[in-house]
């Protein structure tokens, strides 16, 4: 028998892959009663991801509240060489006026050295690069526009 906390289902169309993790789920109800087309607890398989088109699909994942449910477009991962990406790829990135590139989002960042790291949340990637901590913004820009 699988232990429940390792079961990771993926069920696929031509354009994207919807990820369900059951020991994450908080069973909020969302997903199938907003859309049972595709979320169907009686069948079996329980996600039909032919039942509506991606871009609802994905709309409705990202409604997920536990984050049991997740997507990634299948182009997406071609271009990470195989990588799986298994959280939402959608990233809000905004350019801070003499500051960092700030990323808001989960994302993989893969350094020059191949070093692969995932983070959540906000993210600033330094642009100045006076940063000790660099790829990342410690807040020296501040005192490069000061002058101090
Ligand atoms: S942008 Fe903040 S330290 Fe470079």
């Amino acid at each position: 028998m699988e232990n429940k906390e390792e079961i990771v289902r993926e069920y696929s169309n031509k354009e994207m892959t919807v990820v369900w993790k059951p020991h994450v789920c908080i069973h909020a109800k969302y997903c199938w009663q907003d859309l049972p087309e595709v979320f169907n607890p009686n069948n079996r398989p329980w996600v039909n991801v032919h039942g509506a088109s991606s871009e609802r699909i994905a709309q409705q994942v990202k409604k997920c509240p536990s984050g049991a449910l997740s997507y990634f477009y299948n182009e997406a991962q071609k271009e990470t060489n195989g990588k799986e990406i298994h959280e939402t790829c959608e990233v809000d990135v905004q350019a801070i006026p003499g500051g960092p590139l700030l990323i808001n989002g989960n994302i993989s960042f893969t350094d020059e050295n191949s070093n692969l790291t995932r983070k959540s949340g906000k993210t600033a990637f330094c642009r100045c690069r006076q940063s000790n901590n660099l790829p990342y913004c410690d807040g020296s820009h501040l005192e490069i526009k000061t002058g101090n």
